[in-house]
């Protein structure tokens, strides 16, 4: 997958890029034509109007990029697509329509909603590194067979959620339902990691002092985490990442709750944590024997997991996680933190926000265990002596090896 996608970026770069438009509607075309008769000096546009139309042209020419509308006379644009992709699949295939498509489809790259604008085009014809830049990480999900699936007592919850009137007693016996589920929770809310003077006993106490996003993010995480076999967990010790999950998410809601001059959302901060690394659970299920060599590279060599997966598969866990969890439906705040969590360069900008606290919390529980100066730490300490919270960062240490002392929280 990556040498394709490396391969078609270099040739889109070298050379006037070929766009094929097919839309039915003579006006449509005429537009599109105006809209882009400037731009004609970097590539070259063809058009046609109906299926079979652009296959005869596609026999003939060597096209780039397919931008087809869905509704077409003989076959519509869906199909039509799947044949281009089928015969020539370095193709890039956008499909555009007045309505949403939000169908998981591989024949698809793209997807354009009528009307169409010149920035719109422009995102596509104009900047197709970025597009495929965006769109590798799709495509290298759609690859996977074994995508995490979303509980069926998450999707429960999230529908009661959605009515108006609804109690947090509902919440509760929908939960007391699942006493896996329901023991793990009041495991959780009564652990270390929230420090709680007094003991939470039953789950609408539980529901009532978690909040509705953490519980469900709670049942999410569990749910990802637990569709290890023993002998996955113990490979590719799924247990620690757990509790690196955790302590993460324990320091980040901290350092937002302490430091945030924006972005102040705790329930957002404890989720982001416990889902940052959620990209690599995904390598670990569909890539294990790849990511078995990657895993004992890095602990070899130290050199980091992401790096190795973008050496390998083109694209990181962070990337994959944050596109998985922007398919789930979370805050872009809490996508872009899980997409950023190991890019310096975006997280450590004032104001700190949820982004800057993952990495954070992130850099000092990797390095707890020899607490030496790295240069990720050195990083933090500048960017915390710029925003003045320098006097924090032996609070949140110290923080860290206390809940490291803790043997965390079990999986079984
Ligand atoms: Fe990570
Ligand atoms: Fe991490």
């Amino acid at each position: 997958m990556k040498n394709t996608i490396d391969e078609n970026i270099k040739n889109i770069i070298e050379k006037k890029l070929v766009v094929l438009f097919v839309d039915k509607s003579q006006m449509l075309i005429n537009e599109i034509f105006l809209m882009l008769h400037n731009t004609q000096d970097e590539w070259e546009t063809k058009f046609a109007y109906s299926g079979n139309e652009a296959l005869e042209i596609i026999r003939k020419t060597k096209i780039d990029i397919v931008i087809s509308d869905i509704d077409l006379p003989e076959m519509d644009g869906i199909h039509l697509l799947a044949e281009i992709k089928r015969s020539h699949p370095k193709t890039i295939c956008v499909l555009m329509s007045e309505n949403n498509y939000d169908k998981q489809n591989k024949a698809i790259d793209y997807f354009l909603r009528k009307p169409l604008s010149l920035d719109k085009l422009k995102k596509i014809i104009l900047n197709p590194v970025d597009f495929l830049d965006k769109n590798k990480i799709r495509l290298f999900i759609l690859k996977m067979d074994k995508m995490p699936t979303i509980p069926s007592l998450y999707l429960k919850l999230q529908d009661i959620m959605k009515s108006e009137d609804f109690s947090f007693n509902e919440i509760a016996k929908i939960i007391e339902n699942d006493v896996t589920m329901t023991a793990k929770i009041l495991q959780y809310v009564n652990s270390a990691y929230f420090g709680l003077r007094y003991r939470i006993y039953d789950i609408l106490h539980a529901v009532t002092y978690l909040g509705l996003e953490t519980l469900k993010s709670i049942i999410l995480t569990l749910n990802v985490f637990c569709e290890f076999t023993d002998e996955e967990m113990e490979k590719f010790s799924i247990q620690n990442l757990y509790n690196h999950s955790l302590r993460v998410s324990c320091l980040v809601s901290s350092i937002i709750q302490i430091t945030a001059t924006e972005d102040r959302s705790a329930e957002e901060s404890i989720v982001a944590g416990m889902l940052h690394d959620i990209g690599k659970l995904i390598f670990i299920k569909n890539k294990p024997e790849i990511y078995t060599e990657i895993f004992q590279i890095n602990k070899d060599k130290g050199t980091p997991l992401h790096t190795l997966e973008n050496q390998y598969f083109g694209v990181n866990h962070a990337e994959v996680g944050s596109f998985l969890t922007e398919i789930w439906g979370f805050s872009p705040n809490l996508i872009d933190a899980i997409n950023k969590h190991h890019n310096p360069h975006n997280a450590l900008k004032p104001p700190l926000n949820i982004n800057s606290a993952v990495y954070i919390a992130n850099i000092l529980d990797h390095d707890s265990d020899s607490r030496e100066i790295t240069d990720e730490y050195e990083k933090i300490q500048n960017y915390l002596d710029k925003i003045n919270q320098m006097q924090n960062l032996s609070v949140w240490c110290s923080l860290i090896d206390n809940l490291k002392k803790n043997s965390g929280i079990s999986l079984n």
